[in-house]
């Protein structure tokens, strides 16, 4: 028996890079040994606001980058999330299990709401601090001073209460939720392997604590499963920042390229890509944005690190980057050739097919959880 392995991808924003090395390329491999599911997660995406019509186009298109990517619909399973309703019966379940304090520290989460309460905490104790400091060891000070200090310094603390009120009470209940859901998505199909990017490990480890914790109190029920990790893809960086993820999200379109730029957008890209002081092509923790770089070009044109570091010896930025646009140009042009040539139809069809399996699945999983939560049957 193979082992089973589930993923998804959100149908928002622009599939770029970052998404197909950290995980769909690994999918493509990796079909062959598992009992491999793919999803589009829809409901994910509706976790911010998404105009109707867009995210039917987006769904289909993201099937369709799936198969020209190399996903084998005769190989694994294929559906799109919303058409399987016992996602969201277990996300419930699951939310009755899942304690606040284990979603407020998704990274995810504190991001897209501006959310941190380790953050919140720190600067409330340093507003305190300034308190004491200010009111300690003056001799002579009187209480009216005193008054007059703690309402300055208070002033920040309610400041800072606010500003946490705000932010909590405008962030979507979804959106906090989301890591739920996607929980629910792995356990649902006794998936043993989440192929993902770095970004993804968390919610895998709260998906992991979901399970032990749902089995522990209504007895075996769920698979726990484990995260996998493409190597150098598993965190590809922006082009116009080397500190932070590549992101569909991202305000600049110099972040990342989109599996749909013409070959003229990815040079430019390249080209304004940031680089490293110095000149030299060498792959170093010192030069975090040709690193970046370096792991493109590697993964997209099967070279080594050390073929890269050999071939530009004696060459600078500029080869280097005109070098990787061709690389990156090479894989786009046939993959966009493919994608061009998938019809909607081709993919409802496959869609179809993929939830009637995929329902089997999770409608076999329900019965075991409805019966140990204890519903009627
Ligand atoms: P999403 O749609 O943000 O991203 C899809 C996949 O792409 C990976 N990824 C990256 N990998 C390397 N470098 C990057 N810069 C980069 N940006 C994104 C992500 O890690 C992910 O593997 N919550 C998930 C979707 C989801 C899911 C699931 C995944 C819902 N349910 C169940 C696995 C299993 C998400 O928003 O991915």
């Amino acid at each position: 028996m193979k082992k089973r392995l589930f993923s998804a991808v959100q149908p928002s924003g622009n599939l770029h890079l970052g998404n197909y090395l950290g995980a769909i390329k690994q999918w493509v491999t990796l079909q062959e040994d598992y009992e491999a599911i793919f999803c589009v997660v829809d409901l994910h995406a509706i976790t911010v606001p998404q105009d109707p019509a867009t995210l039917r186009k987006k769904t289909l298109e993201i099937v369709k980058m799936y198969l020209a990517a190399g996903i084998n619909p005769e190989k694994c399973t294929l559906f799109v999330q919303s058409q399987v309703e016992e996602h969201t019966e277990l996300a419930w379940v699951l939310n009755t299990i899942s304690k606040n304090g284990d979603l407020t520290k998704m990274t995810q989460f504190k991001d897209k709401s501006g959310m941190d309460f380790e953050r919140i905490e720190a600067e409330l104790k340093a507003a305190l601090v300034d308190i004491a400091y200010e009111s300690s060891g003056v001799p002579g000070r009187t209480k009216d001073d005193f008054r007059i200090l703690v309402m300055k310094s208070g002033k920040n603390i309610i400041d800072i209460f606010q500003t946490m009120k705000e932010d909590f009470n405008s962030v979507g209940t979804g959106l906090f939720d989301y890591p739920v859901l996607m929980a629910a998505d792995i356990l649902l199909y006794d998936t043993t392997v989440v192929p993902v990017g770095k970004d993804q490990m968390q919610h895998i480890e709260l998906a992991r604590t979901l399970a032990r914790r749902f089995n522990e109190r209504f007895g075996e029920t769920f698979v726990v499963p484990e995260g996998k990790l493409s190597t150098e893809g598993a965190l590809i960086m922006g082009l116009d920042d080397p500190s932070k993820k590549m992101s569909k999200s991202a305000e600049s379109v110099y972040n990342s390229i989109a599996l749909t730029d013409d070959a003229e957008t990815v040079r430019k890209k390249i080209k304004k890509a940031v680089t490293d002081s110095g000149s030299e092509i060498v792959y170093s923790d010192e030069k975090p944005a040709l690193q970046n770089l370096i792991n493109i070009y590697t993964l997209l044109s099967g070279k080594t690190k050390e073929d890269v570091q050999t071939m530009y010896q004696d060459k600078g930025y500029g080869d280097f980057k005109n070098d990787l646009a061709e690389v990156v140009v090479n894989f786009l042009a046939p993959f966009q050739e493919r994608l061009k040539n998938i019809s909607d139809e081709e993919v409802l069809e496959i869609l179809k097919a993929g939830a009637d399996k995929a329902k089997r699945i999770a409608e076999q999983k329900m019965l075991a959880v409805r019966k140990n939560v204890g519903f009627l049957s």
